[in-house]
């Protein structure tokens, strides 16, 4: 995998031998040195590599960016999991208007969070396809849904049940049948970022920033045989520009999900 963003792999301070096989992998994986740790602060590995982010293995894997660490972590999921569970439903389901044995393909993985939820409602008959655009995102992700313990069984294999692919949406969709999932999601990265949530910088830094394009749309109309479906911030322009008239989230909600429906 060539990185857009240049980095470097390695260890933590007190590293356990699992630690290294596992740094070892994801240099190889990355295209990217493996740096012995020793004493060396990142921030000394960041100037003796020329480059702006260290992956760091130990207990949990981190990818150190200049905004901050990037970690997986299912807390949002399990939340939204936890409200399904009890009843509850969850504005992106119903959006994407899936069921148990369902195909989903999540265009933009990020966190993971939205691909765990669309992966516990279409259950082991189903499945989700999530697609990642920055190689360190996708396999720090696709690793935290692998390995994290999560907080509930049914959490944990929603996770596990992900199948996370490095690829660019409109390169993939260009590539599948037609009606070949039931449900195709954009969740890009927003166009006007909303600044308080600080959680997300991390992985501003390394995302991939650019709106959808109107040709990707109409390649997920004809790969989805139900629904294509975008998340935008409540007043983007987006889906205007994008054809969505159609709408699903809360009332008071600063997001919402626009959806093309009936499309066959
Ligand atoms: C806002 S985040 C998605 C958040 C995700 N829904 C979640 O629940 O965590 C957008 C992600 O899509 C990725 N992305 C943007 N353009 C892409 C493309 N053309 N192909 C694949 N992934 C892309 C970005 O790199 C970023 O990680």
């Amino acid at each position: 995998m060539e990185s857009r963003n240049p980095i470097v792999v390695t260890v933590g301070h007190k590293a356990k031998p699992e630690h290294f096989a596992l740094a070892h992998e994801m240099a190889k994986k990355l295209g990217a040195p493996f740096a012995e740790r020793g004493n060396t602060s990142l921030d000394a590995l960041r100037a003796q590599y020329g480059v702006s982010c260290v992956m760091v293995v130990k207990e949990k894997l981190v990818v150190d960016t200049p905004d901050g660490e990037l970690y997986f972590h299912p807390g949002m999921a399990h939340l939204r999991l936890k409200n399904l569970r009890h009843g509850e439903s969850d504005h992106l389901l119903k959006a994407l208007g899936v069921t148990e044995g369902a195909r989903v393909l999540d265009c933009t993985l990020g966190m993971g969070a939205d691909a765990i939820v669309e992966s516990f409602c279409v259950g082991k008959s189903g499945e989700v396809v999530a697609l990642e655009k920055n190689p360190v995102v996708a396999l720090l992700i696709a690793n935290g849904l692998q390995t994290d313990e999560g907080e509930h069984p049914t959490t944990v294999a929603a996770m596990r049940r992900v199948h996370v692919i490095c690829a660019d949406y409109e390169d993939f969709l260009r590539e599948q049948a037609d009606d070949s999932f039931d449900a195709v999601y954009f969740d890009p990265m927003f166009r006007h970022p909303f600044m308080e949530s600080t959680g997300i910088h991390p992985l501003r830094f390394l995302a991939d920033p650019r709106p959808v394009s109107a040709e990707a749309i109409r390649e997920a109309k004809r790969v989805a045989r139900r629904r294509v479906v975008l998340k935008e911030s409540s007043k983007s322009l987006e889906f205007e520009r994008l054809g969505f008239t159609e709408f699903e989230g809360g009332k008071y909600s600063n997001v919402r999900y626009g959806v093309m429906n009936h499309l066959k």
